[in-house]
């Protein structure tokens, strides 16, 4: 028996590491990353493709990605309007959605 000791002392070894890099691995998929957006972005992004994407998206209204636009320009003339464009009220879309638009258009590259 004592001849196999060694052997059964390694495997526990061995799974001693694996779990640990197991929870390695599992504590660095819990940390943001950046190759995924953070809440915040993604929120903005899903309002945009549900709401402004209908004519900014469909020749309606004039292309907003990918135009390095300042966020404070979506913010101002959705609540404003403009035109051919309906103005937004805060029943609409409240101010911290608004704001995600704003950052994801102002950050959005043309074509994804
Ligand atoms: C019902 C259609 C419609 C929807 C929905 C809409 N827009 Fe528009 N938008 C327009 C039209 C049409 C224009 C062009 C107005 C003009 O220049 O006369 C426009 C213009 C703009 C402009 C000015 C762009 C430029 O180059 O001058 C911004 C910024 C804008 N929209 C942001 C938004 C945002 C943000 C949303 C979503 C919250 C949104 N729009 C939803 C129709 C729409």
């Amino acid at each position: 028996m004592t001849i196999f000791a060694p052997a059964a002392a390694l495997r526990a070894a061995g799974t001693a590491v694996l779990l640990a890099l197991g929870l390695a691995a599992a504590a660095q998929a819990a940390a943001p990353s950046p190759a995924a957006p953070p809440a915040a972005d993604d929120k903005g992004r899903r309002f945009y493709e549900k709401v402004c994407a209908r004519c900014h998206e469909a020749g309606i209204g004039p292309v907003l990605r990918g135009r390095g636009l300042p966020p404070a320009l979506f913010t101002t003339i959705a609540r404003t309007g403009l035109n051919g464009m309906p103005a937004f009220r805060v029943s609409d879309v409240d101010d911290e959605t608004l704001q995600a638009v704003a950052d994801y258009l102002a950050t959005s590259k043309a074509k994804e």
